[in-house]
């Protein structure tokens, strides 16, 4: 079989190792990988390399992806979904393996319900994806946040500070309160639970007045004002219509400096959480994500996505446009809680 693979949204620590271990495993039983450059967008305009067991030599503990990501949605204008199919039938595809999160996924359901053979590989550091018990690439951004909180201890601790830490996430709480948790955090805001600015900056000074003095808050980039409203960088949208979170961190260390009178900083993690080499749990879920996507193809079980099932690799139909994201586990959160203060 020919199998197109690309790697689509953003970038997270594990998609080298999917990639590798599709195009090892698909070599050694006879099959041909077709490398599809920077998400959906190399399917619409052709770009694409051939990818044998020497292109994915040395990658399984590089960052990023080799393939290039965009957040191209070719169902945006119909030309792009007619070049898409064109080229699927030029290079002689036999399925695409897309590797992505919610939006690169649905464009696969998309292209599976047109005919299109279509398998797919969940990831994001957000875990926010439903049909899998975790995603790669979260743990090694949550080792990234928790070592961070680490080394910010020793600051707040020597200046007795309070740090604010922001992490990203989107719109669910998991890397905050899995980092508030490994951390030591002792408040974490998150998108699932409005900001109360007085709780806290009551529990801050409580904390001070128990001879506490310093504290680490964790903030979700997505967290949200008891009006539902998030701060965002800019008014612009991508083309699945997401807008650009960040900075909540800034303005909550403000507002905890002005009403506590404790001086506080504001750290803005970023893009440091998706970079990077992944850690051995990422790149080993990645890795049997990558061969189960083989398996799929061979076993011609067409839109479906593989997907982590307590501690198995299993599969399940390819997520709809519209599919609900992940629950976040309130209970979760309330572990972490009982720390704060
Ligand atoms: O979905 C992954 C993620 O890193 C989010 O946590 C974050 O809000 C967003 O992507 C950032 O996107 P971009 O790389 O386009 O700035």
């Amino acid at each position: 079989m020919k199998i197109g693979v690309l790697t689509g949204g953003g970038d997270c620590p594990g998609l080298n190792a999917v990639v590798r271990a599709i195009v090892k495993k698909a070599e050694k039983g006879g099959d041909t990988v077709l490398g599809i450059k920077n998400g959906w967008q190399g399917l619409v305009r052709g770009i694409v390399e051939p990818m044998t067991d020497f292109s994915v030599s040395g990658i399984l503990p590089k960052g990023g992806t080799i393939l290039g990501t965009t957040r191209t949605n070719p169902f945006k204008d119909e030309d792009s979904v007619q070049r898409c199919l064109s080229n699927y039938r030029k290079y002689g595809l036999d399925a695409v393996i897309a590797i992505g999160g919610e939006d690169t996924l649905g464009v696969a359901r998309r292209f599976h319900e047109t005919g299109l053979p279509m398998v797919g590989v969940p990831k994001t550091i957000d875990n926010d994806l439903a049909g899998t018990d975790q995603t790669f690439g979260y743990d090694t951004a949550v080792n990234v946040v928790t070592d961070a909180i680490d080394r910010l201890h020793s600051t707040a601790e020597s200046h007795h500070r309070i740090m604010v830490v922001e992490v990203m996430g989107r719109d669910s709480g998991w890397i905050a309160t899995a980092a508030a948790i490994a951390g030591g955090a002792d408040y974490c805001v998150i998108p699932e639970r409005p900001l109360d600015l007085e709780d806290l900056c009551n529990s801050l000074t409580h904390r001070r007045e128990r001879g506490k003095e310093f504290s680490i808050v964790v903030v979700a980039e997505g967290a949200q004002s008891r009006d539902g409203q998030v701060v965002t960088q800019d008014t612009s949208v991508d083309q699945f219509g997401h807008v650009r979170l960040g900075g909540v961190g800034s303005w909550i260390a403000r507002e905890i400096e002005k009403r506590t009178g404790i001086e506080t900083r504001v750290t803005i993690l970023g893009h440091i959480q998706r970079g990077g080499t992944p850690s051995a749990f990422d790149r080993i879920i990645a890795t049997r994500f990558g061969l189960r996507a083989v398996d799929l193809v061979r076993e011609r079980k067409f839109g479906r996505m593989v997907c982590l099932k307590g501690l198995d690799v299993s599969d399940v139909e390819l997520p709809a446009v519209d599919q609900k994201k992940r629950a976040f586990d309130m209970d979760f959160f309330r572990d972490a809680e009982v720390f704060f203060g």
